[in-house]
């Protein structure tokens, strides 16, 4: 099955369909995200996902500037993500927290912002905000009050596009059988990968003409203080899939994204590696075979990563449900 370079969103605008990723744990400096952004966009990354609470739109931004200023890119051929952070669900908070992220990155519009997560914290200078018994302080704005200063910042044309990310499907549906929508989200940003498949939160999402956004695609960088699965299986060691990449003389990397670019979604990579930047890049020159996708279909064992259990008592902790 061929892959195009873009997917159409469904309102009219393109986004890449690999995306380059920049998170990292804490203790990686934030000048490893600005240097590995300026490494993506030379190799041939046009999409480009951060956030508010990566705390390196600064750095991001910068890389972002450097590549315009010398003309590698235009910045109408660059696709930026960004989200809202849970400390700003607030109606009134929403534009105010674009705007910093704007000026935090230099940009005067941003291509897709997203609600982050459902889960929604106190609003204050903390955005981790807790108690002094270290309890979560949380906050619990209806999310389609949220979706409507989101609506807004489009219309102010302050973001090209507006959608969510780690919203289960009973939260894609509040948003979309809210009373006077005037924007569906385009896309919903999840943790997808080979072990994790969400096929079902997947054929919702096509149903609505959204686009499933993978992240963790190569099965997370395992930061144990954020939650993440002592002990989980490494994904990219996984024999079934070390194999097929052998059979095709490509990485297990190469192959985990292929497999879902394949099913028709966007697929976030990140690595702070130039040879591994430059890899990940190199997956719309080949093709798996029926025969290969279903071997890798076999590998799903619905397994997050990060699903972060420590917000699990929050009223919107997105995970209980089945997807
Ligand atoms: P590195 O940055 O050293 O390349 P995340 O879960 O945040 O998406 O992280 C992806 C993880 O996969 C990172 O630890 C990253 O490490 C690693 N990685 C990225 N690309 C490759 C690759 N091609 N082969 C092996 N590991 C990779």
């Amino acid at each position: 099955m061929a892959v195009e370079h873009y997917a159409v969103l469904n309102d009219g605008h393109r986004i890449p369909v690999i995306g380059f990723g920049t998170f990292a744990p804490e203790k990686f400096p934030k000048s490893m995200a600005e240097e590995s952004t300026r490494v993506a966009i030379e190799a041939g990354y046009r999409h480009i996902d951060s956030a508010y609470l990566y705390g390196n739109e600064v750095e991001v931004g910068r890389a972002i500037k450097e590549k315009i200023a010398d003309r590698t890119i235009r910045r109408e051929d660059l696709f930026y993500t960004g989200k809202l952070w849970s400390t700003f669900h607030s109606p009134d908070l929403v534009r105010p927290a674009l705007e910093k992220s704007l000026k935090d990155l230099q940009m005067s519009y941003l291509d897709l912002f997203l609600i982050h997560t459902s889960v929604e914290f106190k609003p204050g200078e903390d955005l981790i905000p807790v108690d002094e018994d270290g309890k979560y302080l949380y906050n619990n704005t209806d999310l389609r009050d949220t979706w409507e200063a989101m609506e807004q910042c489009k219309d102010a044309g302050l973001v090209k596009s507006i959608g969510v990310s780690n919203f289960n499907r009973r939260q894609l549906e509040l948003i979309l059988n809210k009373p006077g929508l005037k924007y569906k989200p385009v896309c919903n940003q999840v943790e997808c990968h080979l072990y994790l498949n969400q096929n079902k939160l997947l054929a919702f999402c096509k149903s609505h003409d959204i686009v499933l956004v993978a992240y963790s695609v190569l099965g997370s960088s395992r930061d144990e203080t954020f939650g993440m699965s002592k002990g989980a299986p490494v994904l990219l060691e996984d024999p079934v899939l070390k194999a097929v990449g052998e059979k095709l003389g490509r990485t297990s990397a190469q192959v985990a994204l292929r497999h879902l670019l394949q099913k028709g979604i966007v697929v976030l990579a990140k690595s702070f590696n130039p040879t591994r930047i430059k890899q990940n890049l190199q997956v719309l020159d080949f093709q798996l075979s029926v025969e290969d996708m279903e071997t890798l279909e076999g590998l799903n064992r619905n397994m997050r990563y990060d699903a972060m259990p420590m917000w699990a008592d929050h009223p919107k902790y997105p995970f209980h449900d089945e997807y």
